[in-house]
């Protein structure tokens, strides 16, 4: 089977790409603007498979993107290109609309003319996969899970972008009937994830001796899933999802910000032992706006019908996390130059 995966040189999409080329035997599109969170240094492992090959495009150029999907003739389109820090919508959420909505839409009405274009074979089994976040729910109090109908209440430019192309998805699928399949993740962890998201940002400022900002009074909850394990249920979801059904992925593993931190700083005492404990380096900031209070999943759904489940505790994981970004420092000085210097002392105010 061919896959086309947008937003393959991404955190997410490059843990999707190489699971596609190392557990299957499919090939693989990986389609990418490469802005500042795309990378093909994420893909270097799999650079050289005969299954693979890359395209630089942006999910907006509706030709752009007609010609790639004609050309490659795909069996499964799954679309993670987009925007996807939360901070960086609030300081500037035009690019957000663009990419999350108008992108996500161009890839809609794309997949939707090659659907009708197919012979009645291929397109029985041609399927579009939009991947989304639990962040389209808003947020909840320290009771409850969110569930596949759980009301969409999103709150930053972020989760608002994202929520609305989830309804286009489900448009597109209502009125044209678009063999779509939608999955609403919670917070992801682990190798190759852009150090301006709280885990990676922790561990790289505790190394450099830098302070761990915590927003508020770091009482917010999320709920990790580390990132091989999401690959893991996008391809069951999209393989063997029912067409026009929504799945929600989580880890089943809800932390508080503050005990998260503090775990990374035990982790790291132990590993990298220096004369203080790295937790010394908590600093509590200025709160971001609107800020979530807490995400947690029910993943009952995708568990009871695809068989899924995570197969990494968040100990598990934060450990595995914290040893491949200790052995992996030329991947973090490329990321951490550049562009990437323009945001690293952003602050609210
Ligand atoms: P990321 O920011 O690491 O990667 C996004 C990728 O999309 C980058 O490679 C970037 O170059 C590419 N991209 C951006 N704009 C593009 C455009 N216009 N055209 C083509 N490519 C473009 O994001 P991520 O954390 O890997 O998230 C991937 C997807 O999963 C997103 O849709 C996100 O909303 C969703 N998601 C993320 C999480 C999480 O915890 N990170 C959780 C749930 C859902
Ligand atoms: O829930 C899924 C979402 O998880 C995805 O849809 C998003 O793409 C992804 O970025 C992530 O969003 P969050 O906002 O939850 O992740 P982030 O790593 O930015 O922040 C995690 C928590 O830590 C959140 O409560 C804010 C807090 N935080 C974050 C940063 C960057 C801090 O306290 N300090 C920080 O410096």
């Amino acid at each position: 089977m061919k896959f086309i995966v947008t937003g393959g040189a991404g955190f997410i999409g490059s843990a999707l790409v190489r699971y596609l080329l190392k557990e299957t035997e499919h090939e693989v599109l990986c389609l990418d603007a490469l802005t500042y969170a795309g990378n093909l240094a994420n893909l270097k492992e799999v650079e050289g498979n005969s299954r693979y090959r890359f395209v630089q495009a942006d999910i907006k150029d509706e030709t752009g993107i007609r010609a790639i999907v004609t050309d490659f003739q795909p069996d499964y389109i799954m679309n993670l290109a987009a925007e996807s820090h939360v901070d960086r919508s609030i300081l500037g959420p035009l690019e957000f609309i663009q990419t999350n909505i108008i992108g996500t839409y161009v890839m809609l009405q794309v997949a939707l003319e090659y659907w009708q274009s197919l012979p009645e074979e291929k397109a029985a089994k041609f399927r579009y996969h939009q991947i989304s976040t639990d962040e389209v729910f808003g947020s909840l109090g320290a009771e409850g899970l969110f569930t596949e109908t759980t009301r969409y209440k999103p709150n930053s430019p972020y989760s608002a972008s994202k929520a609305s192309a989830d309804h286009l998805v489900r448009a597109w699928n209502k009125t044209y009937q678009l063999p779509t399949i939608l999955t609403n993740c919670s917070n992801n962890y682990g190798p190759y994830h852009f150090p301006e998201k709280l885990i990676p940002l922790v561990i790289l400022n505790a190394l450099n001796g830098k302070s761990l900002p915590i927003y508020g009074d770091g009482s917010q909850v999320r709920d990790w899933l580390y990132v091989d394990d999401h690959a893991r249920a996008l391809y069951l979801a999209v393989t063997k999802g029912t067409v026009g059904e929504s799945y929600n992925i989580g880890g089943n593993a809800e932390q508080r910000n503050i005990d998260l931190v503090r775990q990374i700083c035990a982790t790291l005492d132990e590993l990298v032992p220096q004369a203080q404990s790295y937790s010394e380096l908590i600093t509590f900031v200025k709160d971001r706006p609107g800020h979530d209070q807490r995400y947690a999943i029910d993943a009952s759904k995708i568990k009871r019908e695809l068989g899924w489940e995570p197969s990494e505790t968040i100990s598990t994981g934060l450990r595995k996390t914290v040893q491949w970004y200790l052995a992996n420092q030329d991947w973090v000085t490329q990321v951490t130059s550049g562009e990437y210097r323009n945001w690293v002392d952003k602050q609210y105010s």
